[in-house]
Protein backbone atom coordinates (compact mmCIF):
# COMPACT_ATOMS: atom_id res chain seq x y z
CA UNK A 1 0.00 0.00 0.00
CA UNK A 2 1.58 3.34 -0.84
CA UNK A 3 0.83 6.46 1.32
CA UNK A 4 1.46 10.36 0.85
CA UNK A 5 0.78 12.72 2.24
CA UNK A 6 2.11 16.43 2.59
CA UNK A 7 2.66 19.21 4.94
CA UNK A 8 3.15 22.73 5.64
CA UNK A 9 6.43 24.17 6.92
CA UNK A 10 4.28 27.13 7.93
CA UNK A 11 4.72 28.12 11.81
CA UNK A 12 4.78 26.37 14.54
CA UNK A 13 2.76 23.32 13.98
CA UNK A 14 -0.81 22.67 16.55
CA UNK A 15 -2.70 20.17 17.78
CA UNK A 16 -4.96 19.83 15.04
CA UNK A 17 -2.15 19.01 12.73
CA UNK A 18 -0.70 16.13 15.22
CA UNK A 19 -3.57 14.90 15.38
CA UNK A 20 -5.31 14.98 12.11
CA UNK A 21 -2.11 14.86 10.31
CA UNK A 22 0.89 13.73 12.10
CA UNK A 23 -0.33 11.05 14.41
CA UNK A 24 -1.65 9.34 11.30
CA UNK A 25 1.19 9.42 9.41
CA UNK A 26 3.48 7.65 12.70
CA UNK A 27 0.67 4.87 12.22
CA UNK A 28 0.65 4.20 8.19
CA UNK A 29 4.32 4.40 8.01
CA UNK A 30 3.77 1.03 9.73
CA UNK A 31 1.01 -0.33 7.29
CA UNK A 32 2.85 0.61 4.15
CA UNK A 33 5.38 2.07 2.04
CA UNK A 34 4.99 5.81 3.12
CA UNK A 35 6.29 9.25 1.81
CA UNK A 36 6.25 12.22 3.80
CA UNK A 37 6.78 15.43 2.35
CA UNK A 38 7.18 18.91 3.85
CA UNK A 39 5.52 20.90 0.99
CA UNK A 40 7.46 24.16 0.86
CA UNK A 41 5.93 25.22 -2.70
CA UNK A 42 3.00 25.61 -0.78
CA UNK A 43 4.11 28.08 1.44
CA UNK A 44 5.29 30.31 -0.90
CA UNK A 45 1.60 30.95 -2.33
CA UNK A 46 0.97 33.26 0.64
CA UNK A 47 3.32 36.32 1.76
CA UNK A 48 6.64 34.69 3.21
CA UNK A 49 10.23 35.24 3.88
CA UNK A 50 12.96 33.11 2.25
CA UNK A 51 15.48 32.66 4.80
CA UNK A 52 12.73 32.05 7.49
CA UNK A 53 10.89 29.55 5.37
CA UNK A 54 14.07 27.44 5.25
CA UNK A 55 14.57 27.55 9.01
CA UNK A 56 10.90 26.41 9.49
CA UNK A 57 11.03 23.31 7.33
CA UNK A 58 14.01 22.29 9.55
CA UNK A 59 11.93 22.88 11.98
CA UNK A 60 9.41 20.51 10.55
CA UNK A 61 11.80 17.75 9.83
CA UNK A 62 12.94 17.72 12.99
CA UNK A 63 9.06 17.65 14.68
CA UNK A 64 8.67 14.81 12.16
CA UNK A 65 11.15 12.72 13.13
CA UNK A 66 10.45 13.59 17.24
CA UNK A 67 6.99 12.77 16.78
CA UNK A 68 7.90 9.33 15.43
CA UNK A 69 8.56 9.38 11.85
CA UNK A 70 11.48 7.43 11.06
CA UNK A 71 13.71 8.21 8.16
CA UNK A 72 14.86 4.56 7.55
CA UNK A 73 10.98 3.36 7.57
CA UNK A 74 9.44 5.96 5.27
CA UNK A 75 10.64 8.82 3.12
CA UNK A 76 10.56 11.88 3.87
CA UNK A 77 11.53 14.94 2.04
CA UNK A 78 11.40 18.69 0.45
CA UNK A 79 8.99 19.11 -1.96
CA UNK A 80 11.24 21.72 -3.31
CA UNK A 81 13.80 18.80 -4.46
CA UNK A 82 11.65 16.94 -6.64
CA UNK A 83 11.06 19.11 -9.61
CA UNK A 84 8.63 16.64 -10.62
CA UNK A 85 5.83 18.39 -8.51
CA UNK A 86 6.12 21.67 -10.18
CA UNK A 87 5.98 19.87 -13.46
CA UNK A 88 2.97 17.52 -12.93
CA UNK A 89 0.81 20.21 -11.80
CA UNK A 90 1.38 22.35 -14.85
CA UNK A 91 0.38 19.36 -16.89
CA UNK A 92 -2.59 18.72 -14.38
CA UNK A 93 -3.84 22.12 -14.58
CA UNK A 94 -4.65 21.53 -17.91
CA UNK A 95 -7.89 19.19 -16.94
CA UNK A 96 -8.52 20.57 -14.22
CA UNK A 97 -11.64 22.82 -14.46
CA UNK A 98 -11.22 26.56 -13.42
CA UNK A 99 -14.94 27.12 -11.97
CA UNK A 100 -14.07 23.85 -9.17
CA UNK A 101 -10.98 25.38 -8.46
CA UNK A 102 -13.03 28.74 -7.89
CA UNK A 103 -15.07 26.74 -6.04
CA UNK A 104 -12.42 25.50 -3.46
CA UNK A 105 -13.74 27.19 0.28
CA UNK A 106 -10.01 27.53 1.51
CA UNK A 107 -9.28 29.80 -1.13
CA UNK A 108 -12.08 31.58 -0.74
CA UNK A 109 -11.10 32.06 3.29
CA UNK A 110 -7.51 32.65 2.71
CA UNK A 111 -7.86 35.21 0.20
CA UNK A 112 -10.70 37.10 1.69
CA UNK A 113 -10.00 40.73 2.76
CA UNK A 114 -6.74 40.59 1.16
CA UNK A 115 -4.90 42.90 -0.55
CA UNK A 116 -2.77 40.85 -2.82
CA UNK A 117 -3.97 36.91 -3.60
CA UNK A 118 -1.78 35.32 -5.66
CA UNK A 119 -2.40 32.61 -8.77
CA UNK A 120 -0.63 30.00 -7.00
CA UNK A 121 -2.87 30.35 -4.12
CA UNK A 122 -5.86 29.50 -6.53
CA UNK A 123 -3.89 26.81 -8.32
CA UNK A 124 -2.55 25.61 -5.13
CA UNK A 125 -5.37 22.32 -5.00
CA UNK A 126 -3.89 21.11 -8.61
CA UNK A 127 0.12 20.93 -7.20
CA UNK A 128 -1.34 19.19 -3.90
CA UNK A 129 -2.95 16.98 -6.68
CA UNK A 130 0.42 16.69 -8.40
CA UNK A 131 2.38 15.72 -5.21
CA UNK A 132 -0.62 13.12 -4.95
CA UNK A 133 -0.30 11.08 -7.90
CA UNK A 134 3.05 11.53 -8.96
CA UNK A 135 3.31 8.29 -5.94
CA UNK A 136 0.40 6.33 -7.57
CA UNK A 137 -0.80 7.07 -4.12
CA UNK A 138 -3.55 4.79 -2.39
CA UNK A 139 -4.16 6.52 0.63
CA UNK A 140 -4.00 10.35 1.58
CA UNK A 141 -3.95 10.61 5.83
CA UNK A 142 -5.10 14.23 6.08
CA UNK A 143 -7.83 16.29 8.32
CA UNK A 144 -10.92 16.79 7.93
CA UNK A 145 -10.03 20.35 6.07
CA UNK A 146 -8.38 19.10 3.20
CA UNK A 147 -11.06 16.60 1.84
CA UNK A 148 -12.30 19.00 -0.85
CA UNK A 149 -8.52 19.35 -2.15
CA UNK A 150 -9.09 15.56 -1.85
CA UNK A 151 -11.71 15.12 -3.93
CA UNK A 152 -10.41 17.25 -6.52
CA UNK A 153 -7.64 15.30 -6.27
CA UNK A 154 -9.55 11.90 -7.22
CA UNK A 155 -11.60 14.06 -9.74
CA UNK A 156 -8.54 15.28 -11.54
CA UNK A 157 -7.26 11.47 -12.19
CA UNK A 158 -10.24 10.34 -13.18
CA UNK A 159 -10.52 12.83 -15.90
CA UNK A 160 -6.96 12.15 -16.78
CA UNK A 161 -7.40 8.86 -16.98
CA UNK A 162 -10.31 8.68 -18.99
CA UNK A 163 -8.82 11.14 -21.64
CA UNK A 164 -5.69 9.65 -21.75
CA UNK A 165 -5.67 5.85 -20.52
CA UNK A 166 -5.47 4.62 -16.86
CA UNK A 167 -2.07 7.02 -15.83
CA UNK A 168 -2.85 7.35 -12.22
CA UNK A 169 -4.36 5.16 -8.89
CA UNK A 170 -7.32 7.47 -7.93
CA UNK A 171 -6.74 7.57 -4.45
CA UNK A 172 -8.56 7.54 -1.17
CA UNK A 173 -8.48 9.80 1.51
CA UNK A 174 -7.98 8.86 5.60
CA UNK A 175 -9.21 10.96 8.29
CA UNK A 176 -9.27 10.05 11.92
CA UNK A 177 -12.55 8.53 13.48
CA UNK A 178 -11.62 11.11 16.37
CA UNK A 179 -10.37 14.51 15.79
CA UNK A 180 -10.70 15.26 11.69
CA UNK A 181 -11.54 19.11 12.72
CA UNK A 182 -9.68 20.09 16.25
CA UNK A 183 -11.64 23.57 16.94
CA UNK A 184 -10.00 26.60 17.98
CA UNK A 185 -10.17 26.82 21.75
CA UNK A 186 -11.16 30.41 21.81
CA UNK A 187 -13.67 30.15 18.97
CA UNK A 188 -14.79 26.56 18.57
CA UNK A 189 -16.85 27.15 15.49
CA UNK A 190 -13.78 28.02 13.10
CA UNK A 191 -10.76 25.14 12.94
CA UNK A 192 -8.01 25.39 14.89
CA UNK A 193 -5.49 27.00 12.03
CA UNK A 194 -1.85 28.56 11.68
CA UNK A 195 -2.94 31.17 9.50
CA UNK A 196 -7.00 31.76 10.70
CA UNK A 197 -6.80 31.01 14.43
CA UNK A 198 -6.82 32.89 18.04
CA UNK A 199 -3.02 32.46 20.07
CA UNK A 200 -4.98 31.82 23.03
CA UNK A 201 -7.15 28.90 20.95
CA UNK A 202 -4.24 27.56 19.20
CA UNK A 203 -2.41 24.89 20.84
CA UNK A 204 1.04 24.41 19.72
CA UNK A 205 2.78 20.74 20.00
CA UNK A 206 6.21 22.63 21.34
CA UNK A 207 3.83 25.44 23.95
CA UNK A 208 5.07 24.47 27.39
CA UNK A 209 3.01 22.52 29.56
CA UNK A 210 2.07 25.72 31.42
CA UNK A 211 0.89 27.25 28.58
CA UNK A 212 -1.05 24.39 27.53
CA UNK A 213 -2.74 23.51 30.88
CA UNK A 214 -3.28 27.32 30.13
CA UNK A 215 -5.03 27.47 27.06
CA UNK A 216 -7.21 24.70 28.10
CA UNK A 217 -8.43 26.26 31.38
CA UNK A 218 -9.47 29.50 29.55
CA UNK A 219 -11.31 27.24 26.89
CA UNK A 220 -14.54 28.74 25.58
CA UNK A 221 -17.15 26.21 26.21
CA UNK A 222 -21.24 27.22 27.23
CA UNK A 223 -23.54 28.68 29.82
CA UNK A 224 -24.46 24.76 30.73
CA UNK A 225 -22.91 22.10 32.93
CA UNK A 226 -23.65 18.73 31.80
CA UNK A 227 -20.31 17.31 29.87
CA UNK A 228 -22.14 16.15 26.76
CA UNK A 229 -21.02 15.57 22.94
CA UNK A 230 -23.02 17.48 20.87
CA UNK A 231 -20.86 19.54 18.34
CA UNK A 232 -23.72 21.29 17.07
CA UNK A 233 -25.36 22.54 20.05
CA UNK A 234 -21.88 22.70 22.40
CA UNK A 235 -18.87 22.90 19.88
CA UNK A 236 -16.43 23.84 22.66
CA UNK A 237 -17.55 21.18 25.12
CA UNK A 238 -17.51 18.41 22.40
CA UNK A 239 -14.27 19.96 21.35
CA UNK A 240 -12.50 19.37 24.39
CA UNK A 241 -14.23 16.27 24.67
CA UNK A 242 -12.72 14.76 21.45
CA UNK A 243 -9.28 16.19 22.71
CA UNK A 244 -9.73 14.20 25.77
CA UNK A 245 -11.00 10.88 23.65
CA UNK A 246 -7.84 11.00 21.75
CA UNK A 247 -5.34 12.12 23.90
CA UNK A 248 -6.23 8.74 26.62
CA UNK A 249 -7.69 6.32 23.79
CA UNK A 250 -11.16 6.28 25.28
CA UNK A 251 -14.02 5.98 23.42
CA UNK A 252 -15.82 9.48 23.50
CA UNK A 253 -18.79 7.58 24.92
CA UNK A 254 -16.69 6.61 28.10
CA UNK A 255 -15.41 9.85 28.28
CA UNK A 256 -18.87 11.75 28.52
CA UNK A 257 -20.01 9.17 31.10
CA UNK A 258 -16.91 9.98 33.29
CA UNK A 259 -18.09 13.38 33.83
CA UNK A 260 -21.24 12.48 36.03
CA UNK A 261 -21.95 15.01 38.20
CA UNK A 262 -18.38 16.92 37.33
CA UNK A 263 -18.73 19.88 35.45
CA UNK A 264 -16.56 22.43 32.77
CA UNK A 265 -13.90 23.02 35.23
CA UNK A 266 -12.29 19.58 35.81
CA UNK A 267 -13.08 18.66 32.08
CA UNK A 268 -10.92 21.28 30.78
CA UNK A 269 -7.88 20.82 33.88
CA UNK A 270 -7.56 16.76 33.00
CA UNK A 271 -7.61 17.43 28.80
CA UNK A 272 -4.95 19.62 29.88
CA UNK A 273 -3.29 17.42 31.56
CA UNK A 274 -3.49 14.77 28.90
CA UNK A 275 -2.01 16.35 26.36
CA UNK A 276 0.86 17.94 28.52
CA UNK A 277 1.84 14.34 29.16
CA UNK A 278 2.64 12.70 26.14
CA UNK A 279 4.29 15.61 24.28
CA UNK A 280 6.66 16.56 27.31
CA UNK A 281 9.43 13.77 25.94
CA UNK A 282 8.65 15.43 22.48
CA UNK A 283 10.20 18.74 23.49
CA UNK A 284 13.56 17.00 24.23
CA UNK A 285 14.12 15.31 21.34
CA UNK A 286 12.51 17.64 18.95
CA UNK A 287 16.03 20.09 20.19
CA UNK A 288 18.37 17.86 19.92
CA UNK A 289 17.40 16.60 16.61
CA UNK A 290 17.09 20.54 15.60
CA UNK A 291 20.60 21.05 16.90
CA UNK A 292 21.74 19.06 14.20
CA UNK A 293 20.83 21.03 10.90
CA UNK A 294 23.46 19.02 8.67
CA UNK A 295 22.38 15.59 10.10
CA UNK A 296 18.75 17.35 9.23
N1 LIG B 1 -7.69 21.86 13.03
C1 LIG B 1 -7.27 20.73 12.46
N2 LIG B 1 -7.76 19.53 12.85
C2 LIG B 1 -7.33 18.37 12.26
N3 LIG B 1 -6.40 18.34 11.27
C3 LIG B 1 -5.88 19.52 10.86
N4 LIG B 1 -4.97 19.83 9.90
C4 LIG B 1 -4.78 21.17 9.88
N5 LIG B 1 -5.59 21.76 10.79
C5 LIG B 1 -6.29 20.76 11.41
C6 LIG B 1 -4.25 18.85 9.08
O1 LIG B 1 -2.86 19.06 9.25
C7 LIG B 1 -2.20 18.68 8.04
C8 LIG B 1 -1.17 19.72 7.67
O2 LIG B 1 -1.84 20.90 7.27
P1 LIG B 1 -1.09 22.05 6.49
O3 LIG B 1 -0.02 21.51 5.68
O4 LIG B 1 -2.14 22.93 5.86
O5 LIG B 1 -0.38 22.78 7.64
P2 LIG B 1 -0.80 24.06 8.38
O6 LIG B 1 -0.55 25.21 7.47
O7 LIG B 1 -0.09 24.06 9.68
O8 LIG B 1 -2.34 23.78 8.64
P3 LIG B 1 -3.36 24.81 9.11
O9 LIG B 1 -3.19 25.13 10.53
O10 LIG B 1 -4.67 24.32 8.66
O11 LIG B 1 -2.91 26.05 8.30
P4 LIG B 1 -3.73 27.15 7.64
O12 LIG B 1 -3.90 28.18 8.68
O13 LIG B 1 -2.81 27.53 6.55
O14 LIG B 1 -5.05 26.61 7.17
C9 LIG B 1 -3.28 18.46 6.99
O15 LIG B 1 -3.48 17.07 6.81
C10 LIG B 1 -4.50 19.08 7.60
O16 LIG B 1 -5.69 18.44 7.19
Amino acid sequence: MRVFSGIQPTGAKHIGNYIGAMRQYVATQEQGDAFFCIVNLHSITVDYEPQDLHERSLDLAALLIAVGLDPERCTLFIQSHVTAHPEAAWLLSAVTGFGQLGRMTQFKEKGEGKEFVSAGLFTYPVLMAGDILLYQTDVVPIGDDQRQHLELARDIAQRFNSRFGETFKVPDGVYPEVGARIMDLQEPTKKMSTTGGTPQGTVLVLDPPDVIRRKFKTAVTDSGRDVRYAPGEKPGVSNLIEILSVASGAPIADVESSYGGRGYGDLKGDVGEAVVEPFRPLHEQDAQLRAHQAGL
